[in-house]
C-alpha cells in the first residue's frame, strides 16, 4: 500500500460518494457495504469522514463491536465493479461472507485494524469518535419524499429504521496495491 494525503483526493472522494463506495468493518468478520451517503470535512479540528448506517444493518453491529472502519473508493472517478456493487449493496453480511462472494482482495493498513480493498483502492482509515441516531422528526420534510420508508425489517432493502451517523476521525489514508 502507498500512503497518501487524502486532501490531494478531496474532490474525487466527494464526487464518488453518490455513485456508491464501500464502507468496510471488521468485528465478527470483515464485511463491506455500499454507501451512498457520507460527509467529508472537519470537526474538533480533525479531518472527519461521517458515514450513515441504518440501525438494522449488520455493519451497525460490527461498528458497535469494533469502532473503526475504512472507506474504499474506486480510482479516478470510476464506479464499483457491478458484481461487487450487487453483493455488497444488496446482501447482508449476516447471511453470507461478502468478501468471498464478491471476490474482494483485502489489503492490511496500519492505522486501524480494518483492511482496505484492492478493487476500491483509495482508502480512508477511520476511528469512530462520535455517533448519533438521526431524529426523523427533525429532517426537512422536503427530503422525506426521497427517503422512502416502505420496506420493514432488517433485510438489506429494509428502510424503516433511522440512520446512525458514525463520525470517523481520518487517521490514515493509502492506495491499496
Ligand atoms: C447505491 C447504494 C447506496 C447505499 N447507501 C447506504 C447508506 O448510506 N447507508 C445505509 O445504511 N445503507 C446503504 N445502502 C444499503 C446497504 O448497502 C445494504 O443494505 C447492505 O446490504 C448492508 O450490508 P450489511 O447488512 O452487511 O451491513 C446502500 C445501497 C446501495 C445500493
Amino acid at each position: 500500500m502507498k500512503k497518501v494525503n487524502h486532501l490531494d483526493y478531496a474532490e474525487q472522494i466527494i464526487r464518488s460518494i453518490p455513485k456508491g463506495i464501500l464502507l468496510t468493518t471488521r468485528a465478527e468478520k470483515v464485511n463491506s457495504m455500499v454507501i451512498g451517503w457520507g460527509t467529508y470535512g472537519v470537526e474538533w479540528g480533525k479531518p472527519i469522514f461521517a458515514v450513515y448506517v441504518r440501525e438494522g444493518r449488520f455493519t451497525r453491529e460490527q461498528l458497535d463491536a469494533h469502532p473503526e472502519f475504512t472507506v474504499n473508493i474506486p480510482l479516478s472517478g470510476s464506479r464499483l465493479d457491478r458484481h461487487i456493487f450487487d453483493v455488497c449493496g444488496m446482501h447482508s453480511g449476516r447471511d453470507l461472507d461478502k468478501v468471498a462472494e464478491a471476490g474482494l482482495t483485502l489489503v492490511e493498513g496500519d492505522a486501524v485494524d480494518v483492511p482496505g480493498i484492492l478493487q476500491a483502492p483509495l482508502t480512508l482509515e477511520c476511528r469512530v469518535v462520535f455517533r448519533q441516531k438521526q431524529d426523523l422528526d427533525k429532517i426537512d420534510p422536503k427530503f422525506m419524499s426521497s427517503y422512502p420508508q416502505d420496506v420493514p425489517g432488517t433485510a438489506p432493502l429494509g428502510n424503516r429504521d433511522a440512520h446512525i451517523a458514525y463520525y470517523g476521525e481520518i487517521i490514515g489514508a493509502y492506495l491499496a496495491e
